[in-house]
């Protein structure tokens, strides 16, 4: 069977061909086309500026995807099954990828399933590298269930507890910022660019900490005595760290840089660039030290055998390997996706809306979702599970 995906709920344009044989699951094309440069400018997406460019480029994206994937425009009858993101995201993104893939479907006479983004994220843990055979879900050599997956990206914080496929249920999430957001302000705070997890984790590693913060800038004699603020050591607060709940709180992280600038400003010290890389390293710190306690006391209490690590944050090389660490402390299997499925791709919406397809669930995030029918697929930018 051959699946078409089409992602549209954010900056990312994207279209990829899935193929499930024999019990495997073969990703034959995943082509996403970023509008990063674009947004940049503006520090973040500005959503009718996203969906005029998804306008603009979804069908060279689409005719790229099939390529990619050895098919011809011609040979789209060999697509059993579209898939499409309906919601959560960017209103007006939604509805540029929903009415694409609408068209196709009722053009092409294809069954339509609507797939909910997050969801989406959750199975990128089951995508292998373009081409290659991976085992279907059901084969996987251990024990997967109850899974606690950790959702994180600039627009969601999450714990999510799956105890069977499509039955999911929200364990805590962000009360504010997510923590993807908090990434991509501090970076703004210290001009690095959009997005901001990337820039910030590469800062991260630059510091050297052999040369800190000078405890007295120069020209300043008795700038340590008359001063309040305590340098060298730059620290930011663990945000709801020891709170009974599993909800998180990341508006506050980042104001606290902000504060910390503002200090180091007032006190007369030159930000280097050094300064910079030991502020990128304790924020970075401080974020994933939250998610990493409260997601192991979490997976502590719910008793799981998994913990899944997905969501655009997820390509994070510190928390990554910090995650790993706990999860084989706690004996307990650990996943997260191949780095080309971190971030928002078509492939994980193909999966999804399969794994729906084959096996229709009964959850909420699937209400409406499963008809098969390109006129019952409706946007929901709001959608949750
Ligand atoms: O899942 P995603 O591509 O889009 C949403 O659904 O939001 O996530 C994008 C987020 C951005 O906030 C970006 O800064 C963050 O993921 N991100 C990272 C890294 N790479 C991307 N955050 C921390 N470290 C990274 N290496
Ligand atoms: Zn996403």
């Amino acid at each position: 069977m051959k699946i078409l995906g089409i992602e549209t709920s954010c900056d990312e344009t994207a279209v990829s061909v899935l193929e499930t044989k024999n019990g495997k699951i073969k990703v034959l094309s995943n082509t996403i086309s970023s509008q990063i440069k674009l947004h940049a400018k503006y520090g973040g997406v500005v959503p009718n500026l996203a969906a005029r460019e998804h306008v603009k480029n979804i069908e060279h994206v689409l005719k790229l995807a099939l390529k990619q994937a050895s098919l011809l425009k011609s040979d789209f009858n060999k697509i059993d099954l579209i898939a499409v993101t309906r919601g959560p995201g960017l209103g007006p993104a939604l509805l540029v990828g929903i009415t694409f893939a609408k068209t196709l479907a009722w053009k092409y006479k294809k069954p339509l399933v609507g797939v909910n983004h997050l969801e989406g994220h959750i199975y990128s843990n089951f995508l292998g590298k373009i081409g290659v055979n991976y085992p279907t879900l059901q084969a996987k050599s251990y024990k997967l269930f109850p899974i606690l997956n950790l959702i994180v990206s600039g627009g969601h914080t999450e714990l999510v507890l799956m105890e069977d496929y499509g039955k999911y249920k929200i364990i805590g999430e962000t009360l504010d910022d997510a923590v993807g957001e908090a990434f991509d302000k501090v970076a703004r705070l210290l001009g690095l660019g959009y997005p901001g997890g990337p820039a910030i984790s590469q800062e991260a590693e630059k510091w050297n900490f052999q040369f800190p913060i000078p405890a007295r800038p120069a020209g300043r004699s008795n700038f340590q005595k008359n001063s309040k603020i305590q340098f060298p050591r730059i620290e930011f607060p663990r945000p709801m760290i020891g709170s009974k709940n599993y909800d998180f709180s990341y508006s506050g992280l980042k104001t606290s840089v902000l504060y910390k600038l503002r200090d180091l400003e007032k006190a007369g010290i030159k930000i280097t660039d050094n300064i910079k890389s030991e502020i990128c390293y304790e924020f970075q710190k401080a974020a994933v030290e939250v998610l990493i306690k409260k997601t192991i006391k979490a997976a502590r209490e719910y008793k799981v055998d998994s913990l899944f690590l997905s969501g655009g944050v997820s390509a994070n090389k510190y928390l990554r390997k910090q995650l790993g660490l706990e999860a084989k402390i706690n004996q307990m299997n650990y996943s997260q996706p191949e780095l080309e499925y971190t971030g928002d791709n078509a492939a994980m919406i193909a999966l999804a809306g399969y794994m729906n397809y084959k096996n229709p669930p009964s959850h909420k995030a699937s209400e409406g979702t499963v008809k098969n029918s390109w006129k019952s697929v409706e946007m929901d930018a709001n959608l949750g599970f």
